[in-house]
């Protein structure tokens, strides 16, 4: 039975709990999120601006996602790229979104109501344990939206290597960065490495697509 004043959303309220839920939800401003978490942590978080859908198409558009059936996203923020993969993958498929901030993973997990979603809070350098965790062996497919030019960079190499364990040998890591930080780390462990550019994303971004991991 829904009360007064909720009928709009479409959602039942039988707790108290739902109801702030859903009132946090509805109120929850996806570019405030951004910019608080970002002015929280500049370093991690590393633009206080959602991705373009510019930089969401000119990523996503060269790859088959209708084979895919195990993809992880590394940093989804607010869930532009979360939102825009479900759309894109098919029915079987599962995703993993893996961010260190609780704030995010909780919006995702009060926005995205989808059960190929696993929304995790966690450090992208714990890949290998996380897919453990979840009873995945190898990925498909891994996009990142870290900012590796802030990381040190024995940590860099260290995700990078765990991250090339995580794929399935014909697996691709698609990357999009304010800077060309994860090139050379990329260029050490995948066979290829296309690259591209989109201007129309504050800021303009630097695009990767990898594939066969060493
Ligand atoms: C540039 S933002 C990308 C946000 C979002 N994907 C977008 O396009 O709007 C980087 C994201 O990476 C997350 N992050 C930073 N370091 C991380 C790490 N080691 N593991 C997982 N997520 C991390 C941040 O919390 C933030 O959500």
């Amino acid at each position: 039975m829904q009360e007064p004043g909720f009928g709009s959303v479409g959602l039942p309220c039988r707790t108290m709990v739902e109801r702030e839920a859903i009132v946090a939800t509805l109120v929850e401003d996806r570019t405030a999120l951004a910019f608080r978490e970002f002015f929280r942590n500049p370093l991690a978080v590393g633009s206080a601006f959602p991705a373009s859908h510019f930089l969401v198409d000119a990523m996503l558009g060269p790859v088959d996602w209708s084979r895919m059936e195990r993809v992880i996203e590394y940093g989804p923020g607010t869930g532009i790229f979360t939102r825009a993969l479900l759309d894109r993958l098919p029915g079987h498929a599962r995703l993993l979104a893996i961010d260190t901030s609780p704030a995010f993973i909780g919006h995702l997990r009060g926005e995205m109501r989808d059960r190929r979603l696993v929304a995790v809070t966690g450090s992208a350098d714990g890949v290998l344990e996380i897919m453990a965790a979840q009873g995945w062996d190898r990925a498909d497919c891994i996009l990142s939206g870290l900012p590796f030019s802030t990381l040190a960079p024995e940590r860099a190499e260290r995700l990078m290597e765990a991250s090339a364990c995580a794929l399935r040998p014909e697996g691709k890591f698609l990357a999009y960065q304010m800077r060309r930080a994860v090139k050379p780390l990329l260029e050490r462990r995948f066979e290829e490495v296309r690259v591209g550019f989109e201007w129309r994303n504050l800021p303009p971004c630097h695009l990767y697509w990898a594939s066969g991991p060493g």
